[in-house]
């Protein structure tokens, strides 16, 4: 039998916490309905999170009035969408408090944020010998790409270990840290384990040795309030579906003195100040680095998600959302034969969990048709699997609309899972 852990201290009860859940929860539609013939419940929110009224609002009404491409046309529609776009990018400044708006690319998630810093800074500044250290917990979004470069280059990529409860083992992070690491790129919230990674000393310690740190923000930036010059990071990337916002919305942010150093990603127009057959010299940020027509739409939904964040009080979604966790360890861990992967201190918004002798895709097969929707897979973690020694596991992940009976109702079908394999 699979030991159960008690993994989360007790902490402040959900009742102190000023949240009325069931009014948050009117203000996303998809919620309401049912899914083979259950109230659904949707525990999937880091991969993707649902979307409030007044964002899908705010896209058909850039489609009804303002559709039209930006900073090229002198005309009323295009300057209306210049407007609005450029004013989401003011949103997410404040909303990670970035120096200037300028900082803020929007790209179509934190993949393709990864992306344009590996091409942007990788291929210019990583050469033959160099390494570049990340982490066993990172996501293949942040892998991937810096294998790709270093297989181009002749780089190495070294990968900071983690313990048995999920945690960065710091000291080797420290081993790893010498004078041929051009970069650090850690998940800020790991999506299979859900560990808080201590991004601001993890930059703090690489800045000694004068490294650049990237820190992946896609789970974090939803579930934590993000203060980019307080982390000090160079680098952060994250996607709007996962906060509230339409897909193909996201941003990749970076000090301005290393995205002007930096190469453009992709070539074309809008991030070009001229060009002849000759030479093309190139855009000031953030242009340089949103060649073609961006997703316009897309974008002014994130800054409308933004909107929507700031009137709901974030300091207190965010509590709401750790205290469910809490919950949630608590009642799921204590099933018999349900073993928690990831059982680090600081943890947010997602559980992570297998059950003896039953594939996670049964589980979540099983869990569908009770309305449940969790993810079951890798997770787009292949390497936490290995380190955990297991094929998949089965993920709940939580947003501030969740509630305590959605959690009830999912520890009742995990029961039912167990009974159906015993
Ligand atoms: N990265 C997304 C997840 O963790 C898709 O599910």
């Amino acid at each position: 039998m699979i030991a159960t852990e008690k993994t989360v201290e007790q902490e402040q009860p959900i009742s102190n916490i000023e949240w009325d859940v069931e009014r948050v929860r009117e203000d996303f539609p998809v919620l309401s309905q049912t899914v083979n013939g259950k109230p659904l419940v949707y525990l999937d929110n880091a991969a993707s999170s649902q979307v409030p009224q007044v964002v899908i609002d705010r896209g058909s009404k850039y489609l009804q009035e303002e559709h039209s491409n930006i900073h090229r046309g002198v005309h009323y529609l295009s300057q209306r969408a210049t407007t609005a776009y450029e004013g989401a990018r003011e949103k997410v400044r404040r909303f990670i408090n970035a120096r200037d708006s300028r900082e803020c690319i929007f790209v179509r998630g934190a993949t393709e944020g990864i992306n344009l810093v590996m091409h942007g800074y990788g291929r210019k500044f990583v050469g033959e010998g160099d390494e570049i250290i990340i982490s066993a917990m990172e996501h293949h979004a942040n892998i991937v790409p810096w294998q790709m470069l270093c297989e181009e280059k002749g780089a190495h990529l070294r990968v900071i270990p983690i313990n048995d409860a999920g945690e960065l083992i710091l000291d080797e992070y420290d081993a790893l840290l010498n004078e041929r690491t051009k970069l650090v790129a850690i998940a800020h919230i790991s999506n299979a384990l859900g560990t808080v990674n201590p991004v601001k000393e993890i930059v703090a310690r690489a800045h000694k040795m004068g490294v650049p740190v990237l820190a992946d923000g896609a789970q974090s930036a939803p579930h934590m309030v993000v203060d980019v010059q307080d982390l000090d990071c160079d680098f952060f990337a994250f996607s709007g579906h996962k906060m509230f916002a339409p897909t193909g919305s996201g941003v990749v942010y970076g000090k301005r003195e290393l995205l002007e150093k930096m190469n453009p990603f992709q070539g074309g127009g809008d991030m070009i100040r001229t060009v002849t057959f000759e030479k093309t010299t190139y855009a000031g940020l953030p242009n340089k680095f949103e060649a073609g027509t961006p997703a316009i739409a897309s974008q002014i939904g994130l800054g409308a998600a933004i909107d929507y964040l700031n009137s709901i009080n974030r300091e207190q979604a965010v509590a709401y959302e750790h205290e469910l966790l809490r919950y949630a360890t608590e009642k799921i861990s204590s099933i018999e034969g349900v073993r928690i992967i990831g059982t680090a201190r600081e943890k947010a918004s997602v559980l992570s969990f297998i059950v003896e002798d039953v594939h996670p895709h049964d589980i979540g097969t099983i869990l569908d048709q009770e309305g449940i929707a969790v993810r079951a897979g890798h997770h787009c973690a292949q390497p936490v699997m290995q380190r955990f020694q297991v094929p998949a596991t089965a993920r709940a992940s939580f947003a501030f609309y969740n509630t305590r009976e959605e959690v009830d109702t999912l520890a009742r079908a995990i029961e039912k899972v167990i009974e159906v394999f015993s």
